[in-house]
C-alpha cells in the first residue's frame, strides 16, 4: 500500500529530551543521513529540532503529493530562514503570502518560458563551449574534477543570462570571490541549529557571514545600478526582465532591493541544483553504458553529427531520452 502524507502517527527517530533530534542528522553529510534514517523509518518521517517539528518524505509518490499547492505551502524556516541575508524576500525565501513574492512571481513566470529559454540559448552554448573546449585539451591521464567544471559551467551559465555577468570559471584556478562568499554563506546558514551557545561558538563565523552578504549585495548592486545607468543589456536577461517588468494585477515593479535578492536567489537556486544534476547524470551514464550508448544515439539523431552546429531550441525540444 502507497505510504500517504494523511498517515498517523508518522514515525520519529528517538531523540535527546532538550535538543531532540538536532544531532540525529550529521551536519556535514545532511542529504546521506537523511536518506540513511528514511531507510530506518520510512518515505516519511519526523524530526523534532528542538521543538520544531520536519516531516522529511521520500520517493517519487511522496514528492508528488507535497506538490499539490492545494493541499502544501512551502514553509521558510531553519537554514533557509538564515538566508534571509542575502535572498531577503526574493521568490526562495520569500513567504508566499508576502505581496512581494506574488508581484516577482507574476513578473518572472515568463522569463522562465519556453519562449524566453530561445532567448538565453546563446549565452548557454557559449558557456558550454568553454567546457568542451577545456576537456578537448586535456590529455588521457589528466584527471577532470566534474563537480568543480559543473559548478563553473552553472554558475557562468547563471551569470551570463541572469545578468550578463562573466565570472570566467574557465579562465581561473579558483573560484570567483563571489562564488567564495556565497559558499561560505550556504555553508554557515545550512550548518548552524539554533542550539544553546552556538552563537558563541560560531562567532567568527557569523561575522564573516555579514561580511560576505555585505559583499555579495553590493556587488549585485552595482550590477543593478549600471545596467539602469546603461539601458538594456540588448538581449532579454532575467535583469532586464525584471527592470522593465509590471505585475499584471498590482501594476507594480520590483524595487531594487527585491531586484538584488532575485538575482542572489537566482545564483544560488540555479548553480548548485543544476551542477549536482549533471555531475549525477555523468556519474550515472558512465555506470551505466547501455544507457550512455543510447544519449548518444539520440544526440546524433536530434542535433546530427556535425559538431560545429549549435543546437537550435527546436531540436533540443525533439530530445525526449536525454531530458528523462
Ligand atoms: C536541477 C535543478 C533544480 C532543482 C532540483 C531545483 C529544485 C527546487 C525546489 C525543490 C524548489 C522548492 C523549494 C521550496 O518550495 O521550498 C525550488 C524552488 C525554486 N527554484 Fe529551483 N531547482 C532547480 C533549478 C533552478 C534554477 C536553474 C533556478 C533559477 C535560475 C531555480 C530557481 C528557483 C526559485 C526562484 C525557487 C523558488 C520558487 C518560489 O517559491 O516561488 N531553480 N527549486
Amino acid at each position: 500500500m502507497a505510504t500517504s502524507l494523511a498517515l498517523e502517527p508518522i514515525p520519529r527517530p528517538p531523540g535527546n529530551p532538550l535538543i531532540g533530534n538536532v544531532l540525529t542528522v550529521d551536519a556535514n553529510r545532511q542529504i546521506q543521513s537523511l536518506m540513511e534514517l528514511a531507510e530506518e523509518y520510512g518515505t516519511i518521517y519526523q524530526l523534532d529540532m528542538m521543538g520544531t517539528p520536519i516531516v522529511i518524505v521520500s520517493g517519487a509518490d511522496m514528492a508528488a503529493e507535497i506538490c499539490d499547492e492545494k493541499r502544501c505551502d512551502k514553509t521558510v524556516r531553519g537554514p533557509l530562514k538564515r538566508l534571509r541575508s542575502i535572498a531577503g524576500d526574493g521568490l526562495f525565501t520569500g513567504d508566499t503570502d508576502d505581496p512581494n513574492w506574488a508581484k516577482a512571481h507574476n513578473i518572472l513566470l515568463p522569463s522562465f518560458s519556453q519562449k524566453a529559454m530561445g532567448s538565453y540559448l546563446p549565452s548557454m552554448i557559449d558557456i558550454a563551449n568553454q567546457l568542451v573546449l577545456k576537456w578537448e585539451r586535456m590529455n588521457s591521464d589528466d584527471v577532470i574534477d566534474v563537480p568543480k567544471d559543473m559548478i563553473r559551467l552553472t554558475l557562468d551559465t547563471i551569470g551570463v543570462c541572469g545578468f550578463g555577468y562573466r565570472f570566467n570559471s574557465f579562465y581561473r584556478e579558483d573560484f570567483h570571490p563571489f562564488i567564495e562568499a556565497l559558499n561560505r554563506t550556504l555553508d554557515t546558514t545550512q550548518k548552524m541549529r539554533g542550539i544553546p551557545g552556538e552563537k558563541l561558538m560560531k562567532r567568527q563565523q557569523i561575522e564573516n557571514l555579514a561580511k560576505d552578504a555585505r559583499y555579495m549585495n553590493n556587488l549585485v548592486d552595482e550590477i543593478i545600478a549600471e545596467r539602469r545607468h546603461t539601458g538594456g543589456s540588448g538581449g532579454d536577461d532575467l535583469l532586464d526582465f525584471m527592470l522593465s517588468g509590471r505585475d499584471a494585477v498590482t501594476g507594480e515593479r520590483l524595487s531594487d532591493e527585491n531586484i538584488r535578492y532575485q538575482i542572489n536567489t537566482f545564483l544560488i537556486a540555479g548553480h548548485e541544483t543544476t551542477s549536482g544534476l549533471l555531475s549525477f547524470a555523468i556519474y550515472f551514464l558512465l555506470n551505466n553504458r547501455d544507457v550512455l550508448k543510447r544519449a548518444y544515439a539520440e544526440v546524433d539523431e536530434v542535433l546530427g553529427r556535425n559538431i560545429d552546429a549549435a543546437p537550435m531550441l527546436s531540436q533540443i525540444g525533439r530530445l525526449s531520452y536525454l531530458p528523462a
